[in-house]
Parts: C-alpha cells; sequence; structure tokens
C-alpha cells in the first residue's frame, strides 16, 4: 500500500522503486529535482506501507542519517533523527519524541503505476529552504 494523495501531480515525477523492492523496516534514499533545488528524501516501508519524506528532521534542518540510509530504530518501529533523537512514526512522519515533538516531516507524494512508485515534489507551499 503506497500513502498517495488524491491531488493531481504535475510533471511526470520519478521513478524511485519498484513495488516489492522494499521489505518491511527499510528505507532507500533518493533525488527530486524541484523547482531548480535538489531534495534529498527517503522511501520508507513500514509492515507493508510505502510512504516517502524529505530529508530533513523537523528539530533543526538537518538530514537524519549519519550512518547513510540508517533511518529506523533498532527494532524497526520508528524512523529517528541520529542529532538528537527526534522519534517520527514511519506512516505518518509525525514527531512522537524529542525537541519538534507534534511536528510532521514533510511528505513526499507518490504514486503507483504498474509496478513502479513513483515520486513527484511537495508543494510549492510545504517545500522549506
Ligand atoms: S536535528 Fe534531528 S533531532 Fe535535532
Amino acid at each position: 500500500m503506497v500513502n498517495q494523495a488524491k491531488k493531481k501531480r504535475s510533471g511526470r515525477g520519478k521513478v524511485v522503486a519498484r513495488t516489492g523492492e522494499l521489505m518491511h523496516g527499510t528505507t532507500k534514499k533518493f533525488r527530486l529535482q524541484c523547482r531548480g533545488s535538489t531534495l534529498e528524501a527517503i522511501l520508507v516501508n513500514y509492515e507493508g506501507k510505502i510512504s516517502a519524506y524529505v530529508n530533513r528532521c523537523c528539530h533543526i534542518s538537518l538530514t537524519m542519517d549519519w550512518v547513510d540510509n540508517q533511518f529506523f530504530t533498532e527494532d524497526k518501529r520508528y524512523l529517528i533523527c541520529a542529532n538528537h533523537g527526534a522519534t517520527y512514526e514511519p506512516t505518518t512522519g509525525e514527531c512522537i519524541w524529542g525537541p519538534c515533538f507534534g511536528a510532521f516531516l514533510q511528505n513526499v507524494p507518490l504514486e503507483v503505476s504498474r509496478d513502479q512508485i513513483r515520486a513527484y515534489c511537495p508543494e510549492d507551499k510545504k517545500l522549506r529552504e
């Protein structure tokens, strides 16, 4: 199952994975070109539900992985920022523990066509520098 917003997407998006590519508790980093900037994002599989977020912590505008592509806690239950330990729900991006409690990771819209997962740029108003 892929977390998809119902809005019409602009552009063609970018194929970032094939369905079934990611196992539960794993992530895949990818980059998107959005209005002249490059965004680093992560694709997340939590119990078969696929979501994607910009790789930028809500606490301080830093990437969350010190070790490349390591986002899940050891028990594969939450996403965690390696900087100060902000802990996020993997299916919603909500910070449920830490310095940015209650904030949400920036969602990256996804769409599945055939066996491909496409990612689209977040909306303008949601892009943070
Ligand atoms: S930068 Fe992520 S918890 Fe501080």
